[in-house]
Parts: C-alpha cells; structure tokens; sequence
C-alpha cells in the first residue's frame, strides 16, 4: 500500500504512453455510489461499477449493497469467490482507486507554523536568546 501511494504518480505519468488511460477514484468519489440504482465497490484497489450485476449474484444482492461505496476486498477473499468470479469481475470495471494523502500535519504543529503572533514570539525569544548569548560571550572573553 505504501509503495503504490509512491509510485502511483510514475504510473500516472507513465499511463499515456502504454496504458489506455485508467480514471482514478477517491474514496470520497466513491462513498456516495452506494445505492442499489447505484452501486460501486472497491476490491483489491480497483474500482467496479457492479449496479448491473445485483440481481445476477450468487450471494445475493443485500452482501453487495451492505460493502456498497467502500471496500469489500476483504469479504471478497473471505467468502473464498472462484476464478470465475474473479474472472467476471473485470466487466465492471471503471477505474483504480486513488491513493490520497492520509498523513496530515499535526493541528498543533501546523497552527504554530500559520498563525501569524507565535511568528512573533518565537523571533523576539530567538533575539533575546542571540543578545544574552552574545553579551555573555563578550564577558567571556573580557574576563580572559
Ligand atoms: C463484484 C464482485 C463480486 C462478484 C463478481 C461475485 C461473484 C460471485 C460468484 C460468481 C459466486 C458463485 C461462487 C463462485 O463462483 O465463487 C459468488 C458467491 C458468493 N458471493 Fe460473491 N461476488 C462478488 C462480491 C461479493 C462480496 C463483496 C461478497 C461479500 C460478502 C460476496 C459474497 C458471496 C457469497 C456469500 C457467495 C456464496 C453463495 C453461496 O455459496 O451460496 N460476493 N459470488
């Protein structure tokens, strides 16, 4: 997971040379297909739209729509599918999920960066710690 989320952007760049282009999908684009007019599910990082197929699945169709709009990759290994059904699951394909930064600044760390008085604070203690430094360090050299 981690290496895809660096590569991906050499995937991205590389694609239109030779790959026919692959549409990328956030979870945040995909979240909100999850009816049962509507339906998309994320298996193995790879997007499918399954609405069509509902009906047609041997398991039925509330396992789908209870995983709809998120990732069913793991109660799709869970329930051991067939290379036929994995086989079927490449006709409903409609893209790759996009990998997003997850890995925020801390709040507390960023505020110290943004707001604009701890700027302030921190360079008049930084010119305090210079001056008393210096004045210390002139003493120093005085007294020897
Ligand atoms: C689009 C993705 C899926 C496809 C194409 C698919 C396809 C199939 C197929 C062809 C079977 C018949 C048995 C086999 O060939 O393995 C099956 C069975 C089954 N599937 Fe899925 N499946 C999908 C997703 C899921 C998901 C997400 C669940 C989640 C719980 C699930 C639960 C089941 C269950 C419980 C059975 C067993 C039914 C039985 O043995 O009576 N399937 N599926």
């Amino acid at each position: 997971q981690e290496n895809k989320e660096i590569l991906q952007p050499l995937y991205f760049f590389f694609s239109h040379s030779n790959r026919p282009s692959v549409k990328y999908y956030t979870l945040e684009d995909i979240r909100v297909h999850n009816m049962s007019n509507d339906t998309w599910l994320i298996i193995h990082d790879k997007v499918y739209d399954i609405t069509s197929f509902l009906e047609e699945h041997p398991g039925g169709e509330e396992v789908l729509l209870e995983q709809a709009g998120a990732d069913a990759s793991e109660s799709f290994e869970d329930v051991g599918h067939s290379t036929d059904a994995r086989e079927m699951l490449e006709q409903y394909f409609i893209g790759d999920l996009r990998f997003e930064k997850k890995k925020k600044l801390n709040p507390y760390i960023s505020s110290l960066f943004c707001s604009s008085w701890s700027i302030w604070l921190i360079s008049a203690v930084a010119a305090v710690v210079v001056g008393v430094g210096y004045r210390y360090f002139i003493f120093e050299h005085r007294s020897s």
